[in-house]
């Protein structure tokens, strides 16, 4: 590609940052769709993002998304943020426009979309959620805002997932150990913990007991088959990876940033799981 003086520049701000996906995605979309602009990843301590996110700001960056560790640590600096970002308490997307700093949380779009996407006629009465750490933040804002009745939440630590139940009117906290009445309730569940994530321990659930049209879905995208989505289809539920939340939060961002809601399609997914 041509960069000269017009070239736009965007990026990911992370630390550590090379593990991330999003400059694959992003400079694909940026090619697709003729944007001359690039998409850098950005190594930075979390003791300089006070520095640098003005700096950007005075370099004409277009814009950032934010990573490990950075989404909670960026808000105080921001001059406005999105409700949901306001609820979740994280910010993973800014856009530098007309001066000021915009925050966004595209975290709980990226993760209903990818359902809704992929799925019809999901009945939304109890949903599970496994995990209270910063991701499952999002995914209970993204499954009240669907409508869902129940949001049953279990965690290892069950102080986090009592903390979890107040962005919620409709969660509720479930024992770890004795969840087997709320895996026969379930019309969908959803992994948010680094379970089943290479090199980590998988995740085991008793899903002989779950509905049978049970939707079973992970947050977890490396590997594209975790155990749980393997064990939720011998038991022949239906599954969703973890893939498309990554890519749809993608999505809102570049169309915060530059007015164009690019393509989730094949050859991104194809794109993303070469380089993964
Ligand atoms: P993220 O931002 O990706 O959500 P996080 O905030 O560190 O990461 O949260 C990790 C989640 O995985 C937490 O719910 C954590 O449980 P605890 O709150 O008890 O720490 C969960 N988790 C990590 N390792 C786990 C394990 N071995 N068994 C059960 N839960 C685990």
């Amino acid at each position: 590609m041509k960069i000269d003086g017009k070239t736009r520049f965007a990026g990911v701000i992370g630390w550590p940052v090379n593990h991330s996906l999003s400059p694959v995605i992003h400079n694909h979309w940026c090619k697709k769709y003729g944007i001359d602009a690039v998409y850098l990843p950005l190594p930075v301590q979390p003791e300089n993002l006070s520095e640098v996110i003005p700096a950007l700001a005075k370099m004409g960056c277009v814009g950032v998304n934010l990573t490990i560790p950075h989404k909670e640590l960026v808000l105080p600096l921001i001059d406005a943020v999105d409700d949901v970002a306001l609820r979740v308490g994280a910010v993973n997307t800014i856009d530098f426009k007309s001066g000021k700093y915009w925050g966004y949380n595209t975290d709980a779009y990226g993760f209903w979309h990818n359902i809704e996407e992929n799925t019809r006629d999901l009945r939304k009465d109890t949903a599970l959620v496994i995990g209270a750490g910063g991701a499952a933040r999002a995914v209970v804002c993204a499954l009240h805002d669907a409508g869902f009745q129940h949001i049953l939440i279990m965690n290892r630590t069950r102080e986090k997932a009592e903390i979890l139940c107040k962005l919620s009117s409709q969660a509720k906290v479930i024992e770890w150990d004795i969840a087997t009445n709320a895996l026969e309730k379930a019309d969908f569940i959803v992994n948010t913990t680094s379970l089943g994530m290479k090199g980590e321990q998988p995740l085991t659930l008793a899903l002989e007991k779950c509905k049978d049209n049970c939707l079973v879905t992970d947050i977890v995208y490396t590997p594209i088959a975790t155990p749980l989505l393997q064990q939720a289809e011998e038991r022949g539920l239906a599954t969703i990876n973890g893939l498309g939340m990554l890519l749809y939060q993608a999505q809102k961002a570049f169309h915060h940033w530059f007015g164009i809601l690019p393509d989730v399609d094949e050859t991104l997914r194809r794109l993303v799981l070469i380089k993964e």
